[in-house]
């Protein structure tokens, strides 16, 4: 285990199952619809490629870059828009996939913009939900694992950057967000 983590909340192999479960769930889902899944970067980028690859059905991919974090552990509540997507979402039954949920500011900024370029519809589907820090009226369609409210990261969740590449989810000791 990474020495900055303090506990493992969910391992490689939980994650891996419950991924598969959340695809399968999906597969049925929009059999006949190609979805359109859309990652926001940079977080989602595991959990997306995961997630596409335990859907078998005709499905396509696009990618978003919004950012409201930066470098601290509280969301700013400004959301920029860093990548757009390449695809047309017109008519398109979209699925936005995300690591987690927290304020909902990101997702329900997100949604708006693609309901303002008419999707036919909209789903989420994120890996982790922190309902306890919601300050906006929020619910994922589809959601893997309901956490409290830890700073985590791991599996795509980063602070500042780092650990992004863990292959588990883990809380983050506080001493490593506080030396600053
Ligand atoms: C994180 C996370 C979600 C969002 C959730 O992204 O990946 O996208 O915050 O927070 P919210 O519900 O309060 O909006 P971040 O802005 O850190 O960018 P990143 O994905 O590149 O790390
Ligand atoms: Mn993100
Ligand atoms: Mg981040």
């Amino acid at each position: 285990m990474h020495e900055d983590i303090q506990e493992i909340l969910y391992t490689e192999e939980q994650i891996k199952t419950k991924v598969k479960e959340l695809g399968c769930r999906l597969s049925e889902d929009y059999k006949d619809l190609n979805p359109l899944c859309i990652c926001v970067l940079k977080g989602a980028a595991p959990f997306m490629t995961d997630l596409v690859r335990s859907m078998d059905i005709p499905l396509e991919m696009d990618f978003m870059a919004v950012s409201s974090y930066g470098a601290s552990t509280k969301s700013s509540g400004v959301v920029r828009i860093i990548k757009d997507l390449d695809a047309s979402v017109e008519g398109r039954h979209v699925i936005i996939v995300e690591d987690i949920i927290d304020s909902g500011l990101t997702l329900s900024h997100l949604i708006d913009l693609l309901r303002h370029r008419n999707a036919a519809s909209i789903k989420v589907v994120t890996l982790l939900d922190k309902p306890g820090r919601r300050t906006v009226d929020l619910k994922p369609d589809y959601c893997g694992f309901t956490i409290p409210d830890a700073f985590v990261v791991g599996y795509g969740l980063d602070y500042a950057e780092k650990y992004r590449n863990l292959p588990y989810i883990g809380i983050l000791k506080e001493q490593v967000y506080q030396q600053q």
